[in-house]
């Protein structure tokens, strides 16, 4: 009896956490529209070269948000429940995110259950995708300019062609799904590269919070010497 009750303590405490996420994530202000995002993705998916579409896709996200993108972006190696890929974040927070992915080689697997709603273009080539809910027996197919949205707690078995390029923004508890991340990364014997992921991102933070703190302080010794 004891113990039933504080299971039912932990369950009930767990309930609350998730409770009060829920409702912090439906208030939350974010930085990107997901609306906006969908128009600079369509536009990159219609440039005649993937390089041409990657330069329309960060082009794109720099003239809205410029303020809160990292000053060069770059292709690091994720793996992510079986999927080998490329990934080009553009923006990762704790509860958004904005990244283009790419499948140089076929590759198949699951991604997870995630806690966000993400919404993807494919800029070039096809992503085929089987929801693991349904009782349907056909698949998804998604060719260059469509869009797909995998919502929060959905699974699927995603599958990319050959050379295909996909852009994403996402929202929710974003640290959840870093966990598929490193522990597909590790069990395919890549912490390094985990690793340096983090530490990039990590690296982004820290620039972000010195040029802001380099404005406040700006700010207060142009005051101070009295030219405010
Ligand atoms: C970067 O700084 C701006 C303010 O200068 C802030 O609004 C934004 O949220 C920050 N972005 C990140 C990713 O921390
Ligand atoms: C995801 O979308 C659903 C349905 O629109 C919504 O109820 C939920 O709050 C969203 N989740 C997050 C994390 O934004």
């Amino acid at each position: 009896m004891a113990l039933l009750t504080s299971k039912l303590r932990y369950l009930l405490l767990f309930y609350a956490v998730f409770q009060a996420a829920q409702f912090g994530l439906r208030w939350k202000s974010y930085d990107i529209s997901p609306k906006q995002f969908k128009t600079i993705a369509g536009k990159a998916a219609a440039a005649p070269t993937i390089s041409q579409s990657i330069s329309t896709l960060t082009s794109g996200m720099r003239t809205y948000y410029e303020p809160i993108m990292p000053s060069h972006f770059e292709w690091h190696a994720i793996q992510l429940g079986g999927l080998t890929l490329r990934m080009y974040p553009m923006l990762t927070a704790f509860t958004e995110f904005a990244a283009a992915f790419s499948a140089p080689f076929p590759t198949s697997g699951r991604p997870g259950l995630h806690w966000a709603n993400t919404t993807c273009t494919v800029l070039k080539g096809k992503v085929s995708r089987f929801n693991d809910g349904t009782q349907d027996e056909t698949s998804e197919n998604f060719a260059s300019g469509a869009a797909f949205r995998h919502g929060q707690f959905e699974s699927h078995v995603y599958s990319f062609e050959k050379d295909t390029y996909v852009a994403c923004y996402g929202r929710g508890f974003l640290p959840l799904s870093s966990t598929v991340h490193v522990t597909s990364g590790i069990s395919l014997g890549e912490p390094l590269s985990v690793i340096q992921f983090y530490m990039k991102q990590a690296y982004n933070y820290w620039n972000n919070l010195s040029h802001t703190l380099y404005r406040v302080f700006q700010h207060y010794k142009a005051r101070a010497t009295g030219e405010l």
